[in-house]
């Protein structure tokens, strides 16, 4: 078939530049939006009188066949045809005849691709701020049932001050409201209209950007041609915002795996969501983490794919946009993978409560609140500080706990310490005097998640 733009050329193009520029492979998945895309086109052109009824009624309703076709997979899309826009148009003017030669009035593909990848983005965003709702919510569904869950918090990886699980699951649920933020705030940059803008420099026809804008739930209309045609900042901030996305559940990943093992044990995932090895029989492994820690990587490499190729780029539009999207999808396509798998793997896991507890047990991690028992009595903190590290040194000779070291060995290292020490370090009390806002109390907990389903609840 002769190319769309063939008039000024005197030959065909070789089969390599085919095969090496044409993009159709991965921007058919674009067809629903590059539909949507040219019906309003269309219906706007029959509006301004730049169409007649006659063209706008054959063109509309071409469109809507050739969108049936590709859903039945009926249509088998052409590589000479480049991309979606141009087997878009092809299949129409098949279909129809002349009247579908007049689609592309006062249009440019330029402007095309940018309106197809924002009415993508902009349902993709759609979809992940509801599966990150459901994750959310499964999150604050677990917390709610470990709020006096104890465990080490820490730091450097080692056993730090104790928390409780549900405090630890909450500072996820903070990332990821976090994440949620940022999408939306995309979201909003990601909603303008750049249909009009033409190639680069708009059109001379009596075109109304406005109520294509409309039709197609666009917010607003770009303000200047070139900008529009070759602004992927949108795209950026996406891939930005799924990079975090990314480091965040990568972090999680990485703590699923580490207390998965035998040396922590604090979990144990659900058979459903792990793996076995094909030679130690013994073996299960938590893949589904570490494939999501692992994933992390791919989509930091499509942010930075875009910033490169945008980095040097002279306006308006150049082909090099077209490297945009595959970088795009893959983003997409990889955080909703694993939004969709972490909370299932979250919900079905056991969780080895009396593990937690012993591991804030074991470990001095009620020292700081020692210190704070002395400070409480009038020592000052940086004297109480060293006392206590000498009674933990003691502790570590004599292979006891801070709970069972008797009031006379308490005394040898501070008169100031009495009785009442006991109930002061009790780690259950520890955790519930946490109750400044954001602590691991339970009380303070249990606001917190009420706070947290709120705001869920307030995401349409
Ligand atoms: N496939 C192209 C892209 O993805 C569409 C725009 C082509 N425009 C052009 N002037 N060659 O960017």
């Amino acid at each position: 078939m002769k190319k769309l733009w063939s008039g000024r050329f005197q030959k065909e193009t070789d089969r390599l530049v085919d095969d090496f520029h044409s993009s159709i492979s991965f921007d058919c998945r674009l067809y629903r939006q590059d539909i949507q895309g040219s019906i309003a086109h269309a219906r706007m052109l029959g509006r301004q009188g730049i169409l007649t009824p006659e063209e706008t009624r054959l063109i509309i309703s071409g469109l809507e066949e050739v969108l049936a076709d590709i859903e039945s997979g009926r249509v088998e899309f052409s590589k000479e045809a480049e991309d979606i826009h141009m087997n878009v148009e092809q299949l129409l003017i098949a279909k129809i005849g002349e009247a579908g030669k007049k689609l592309h009035t006062a249009r440019s593909r330029n402007d095309q691709v940018a309106l197809d990848m924002r009415l993508y983005l902009k349902e993709e965003i759609n979809e992940l701020l509801g599966l990150f709702k459901e994750l959310q919510v499964a999150l604050l569904d677990l917390a709610e049932k470990h709020l006096t869950t104890i465990m080490p918090g820490y730091t450097h990886l080692q056993r730090a001050q104790p928390v409780t699980f549900a405090h630890h699951l909450l500072a996820y649920v903070q990332m990821f409201s976090r994440d949620m933020e940022r999408l939306r705030d995309c979201y909003r940059r990601t909603d303008v209209l750049p249909l009009g803008a033409g190639a680069l420099a708009g059109t001379t026809l009596p075109i109304d950007p406005h109520c294509v804008a409309q039709e197609l739930g666009f917010s607003a209309v770009a303000e200047n041609s070139l900008d529009a045609v070759s602004d992927r900042d949108f795209v950026v901030e996406f891939l930005a915002a799924a990079a975090l996305v990314m480091v965040h559940l990568s972090r999680f990943g990485e703590e699923i795996v580490l207390w998965s093992s035998a040396e922590f044990g604090f979990l144990e995932l659900d058979d459903a969501y792990s793996t076995g090895s094909s030679m130690m029989p013994q073996k299960k492994n938590p893949d589904v983490a570490e494939l999501i820690r692992g994933k992390a990587g791919r989509v930091f490499g499509d942010l930075f794919t875009l910033l490169t190729v945008l980095k040097g780029l002279p306006l308006a539009y150049n082909k090099d946009l077209q490297e945009d999207k595959e970088a795009l999808f893959d983003a997409v396509d990889t955080v909703k993978k694993c939004l969709l798998i972490f909370k299932p793997l979250l919900a079905t896991l056991q969780v080895n409560t009396a593990k937690m507890a012993r591991a804030a047990r074991e470990s001095f991690t009620n020292a700081t609140d020692l210190a704070d028992y002395l400070t409480g009595k009038g020592v000052p903190f940086r004297d109480a500080h060293r006392v206590v590290g000498e009674i933990v040194y003691y502790c570590l000779q004599e292979n006891k706990t801070l709970e069972e070291l008797t009031l006379e060995e308490y005394q040898k290292f501070s008169p100031a310490i009495k009785e009442d020490v006991y109930q002061f370090i009790n780690i259950e009390r520890c955790v519930r005097a946490r109750r400044a806002l954001g602590g691991p109390s339970p009380d303070e907990v249990r606001a917190a998640i009420a706070r947290a389903r709120e705001k869920i609840e307030r995401v349409k």
